[in-house]
């Protein structure tokens, strides 16, 4: 079936929000943390076709039908697994790899048009580098700077000459057409209708994507001038908004987390310490578009910005971007000094980096420190203003029991009671939320009371599903408690293929996904049914303990299930089965 290799078949689907490509052909209205619909699939008339945003899963409760965002588009389109990802490809403007002779169509066109632009400005970068030694102020620069040709090479560091078309009549040579030249961002078209070279006199960083091709550069002066960067323009390759400095280099670093600081050479300088796994913002402030890429490679984001004024704003701003994307933990690096990054290790040493990075502190935790700072909390009127700054980033926690936790500090730091500062959130109180997690205790409790072995049974299979589910989606538990499962905790064989496939990524190191595990099963009814298995997605404040639960129950009830069925089959006593239940797990 796949004729691309799973990386991009991943990434095809990755990059395709699944709201936003059903919303194409379905209405969906938001209900909770899913959105609803009818369903493409069969008339109905009212709603039971879900789609989770957060899981990528959609799931008709109807009739059945579900699978991930790959699945829809070749049900409603009737298209082919391969026609599904060229059409997702070319909807995410990815580039897929050549697989056999193929039509010049659209897709086709437009995908070799983004390759020709790459290879403009690989080529451009390699003139940059060619150019350092021809300038005597850029090679100085560069030691100045501490850059040394290791450095140089490994970032692709350049220097574009004083010339108003070096670069232009060196492309010109090497056979690239005025329009593609000026399509890759590296000409400027004057009235007159005179091209000329974009870059000039400036050191050259140049900018990858995350498969490593060169989308543009970052120009930074010599001197004092402005403005002190240029970036390329954007373009069909190049989005400042969706791309990270070096993410091609910290996608590939062995850590799960991510340090995010603000220039080039604050992550040259982290780089070249040992710290690959460091990226950058393109001169712009993060945005949402950013953290999504953020969430795809990593768990956690370490901010690392300046510590002037306008750094500590920036920090502000980039928390409530993550905070709002969702999934990633977020925690800041303040370096305290007035320096940045780059000028702090570079005065201080990688050693007290290092202790600073070990001290890093969680987002909220920074803020309350920070705005602590910011009044004096024995004067009653800087305490509300100081609850109410705090207020507009509590309202970001997404779960009442952290909520409860920072309200509860800042309460202790001001004297304010933890209810009025969680009420100022618009947040229910903890009490209130936490009988959400009592559903499932509630499911769980029912079998508890022992009733029928069929309920019992039905009920098992659900909890099943639910921990199978919530341990797909969520790493950090499945990290903690998977060792806890085996393989014999489960019946249904598409439950031990789920098993199996989360223990195997596990092992491999490797996310889980959505479209790999469903690469797995051939029929339509087993995709359906795993479709089934990861839609289902009960709201809880603490899945920790709703995990543990799942785990308890499924250990107690499947022992008890198993002795029910010796029971009946008269291959144990009263007394053997009685001990076999109160013999928990
Ligand atoms: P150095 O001064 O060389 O150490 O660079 P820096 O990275 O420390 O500079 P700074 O902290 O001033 O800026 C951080 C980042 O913001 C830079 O790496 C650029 O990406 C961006 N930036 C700074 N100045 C400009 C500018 O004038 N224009 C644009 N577009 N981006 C800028
Ligand atoms: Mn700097």
């Amino acid at each position: 079936m796949a004729v691309y290799p799973e990386y991009v078949i991943k990434e095809v689907a990755e990059k395709n929000d699944i709201i936003e490509v059903i919303s194409q052909t379905v209405t969906l209205k938001k209900a909770g943390s899913s959105y609803i619909g009818l369903c493409p699939f069969h008339n109905e008339k009212t709603p039971s076709f879900s789609v989770s945003p957060r899981r990528g899963i959609f799931k008709c409760f109807g009739c059945g039908e579900g699978g991930d965002v790959i699945g829809f588009v070749m049900k409603s389109d009737n298209l082919s697994f391969h026609e599904a990802i060229k059409k997702l490809a070319l909807r995410a403007n990815i580039q897929l790899p050549e697989t056999k002779s193929y039509d010049a169509d659209e897709a086709e066109r437009k995908k070799e048009k983004r390759e020709l632009l790459y290879a403009i400005n690989k080529e451009a970068a390699a003139y940059f580098f060619k150019s350092i030694k021809t300038s005597d102020e850029a090679v100085n620069y560069f030691k100045k700077r501490e850059l040394d040709g290791k450095v140089v090479k490994y970032f692709w560091l350049g220097y574009a000459p004083d010339s108003w078309n070096g670069l232009f009549d060196y492309l010109k040579e090497k056979g690239y057409t005025e329009g593609d030249i000026y399509d890759a961002g590296l000409i400027r078209r004057h009235e007159s209708g005179r091209y000329y070279d974009y870059f000039r006199n400036r050191i050259m960083f140049t900018i990858f994507d995350a498969n490593g091709n060169v989308i543009g550069f970052g120009g930074r002066v010599l001197d004092d001038s402005k403005p002190k960067y240029l970036n390329s323009p954007d373009s069909n390759i190049f989005s400042k908004g969706r791309n990270l400095y070096s993410l091609n280099v910290a996608r590939h670093s062995k850590s799960r987390t991510v340090i995010l600081c603000e220039g080039y050479m604050d992550t040259i300088a982290l780089v070249k310490s040992g710290y690959e796994n460091t990226v950058a913002t393109l001169g712009t402030a993060i945005g949402e578009h950013q953290a999504k890429i953020l969430e795809k490679y990593f768990d956690e984001v370490v901010i690392c910005y300046d510590s002037d004024s306008a750094g500590r704003n920036a920090t502000n701003r980039a928390i409530s971007v993550l905070r709002q994307s969702g999934k990633l933990k977020i925690s800041v690096l303040d370096l305290k000094a007035k320096k940045d990054p780059d000028e702090y290790i570079k005065t201080f040493g990688r050693a007290r980096f290092e202790a600073m990075y070990k001290e890093r502190k969680p987002d909220m935790e920074y803020l309350i420190e920070y705005f602590g700072e910011q009044y004096n909390l024995k004067k009653s009127e800087d305490i509300v203003s100081y609850i109410s700054d705090m207020t507009d980033y509590l309202k970001l926690i997404k779960s009442t029991v952290e909520l409860d936790v920072y309200a509860n500090i800042i309460s202790e730091k001001t004297g304010v009671q933890v209810s009025s500062i969680i009420s100022q959130t618009g947040m229910r109180k903890t009490g209130a939320t936490s009988s959400r997690t009592a559903t499932n205790a509630d499911v769980i409790n029912v079998v508890n009371k022992g009733t029928a072995v069929n309920d019992n049974k039905q009920y098992l299979e659900k909890t099943r599903a639910l921990l199978l589910s919530t341990l797909f989606y969520d790493r950090k538990l499945c990290e903690k408690y998977f060792s806890l499962i085996d393989a014999s905790m489960f019946e249904n064989s598409i439950h031990i293929i789920i098993y199996n496939y989360i223990k195997e990524c596990l092992e491999k190191g490797e996310k889980v996904s959505n479209t790999s595990l469903i690469a797995k099963f051939d029929t339509k009814e087993d995709i359906n049914a795993v479709s089934g298995v990861l839609a289902l997605d009960i709201q809880s404040d603490d899945t920790d303990k709703a995990v543990r639960d799942y785990i308890k129950q499924i250990k107690e009830k499947g022992n008890a299930e198993k002795a029910y069925e010796l029971l009946k089959e008269n291959k144990i006593t009263l007394e053997q089965f009685n001990t076999m239940i109160k013999n928990k797990g």
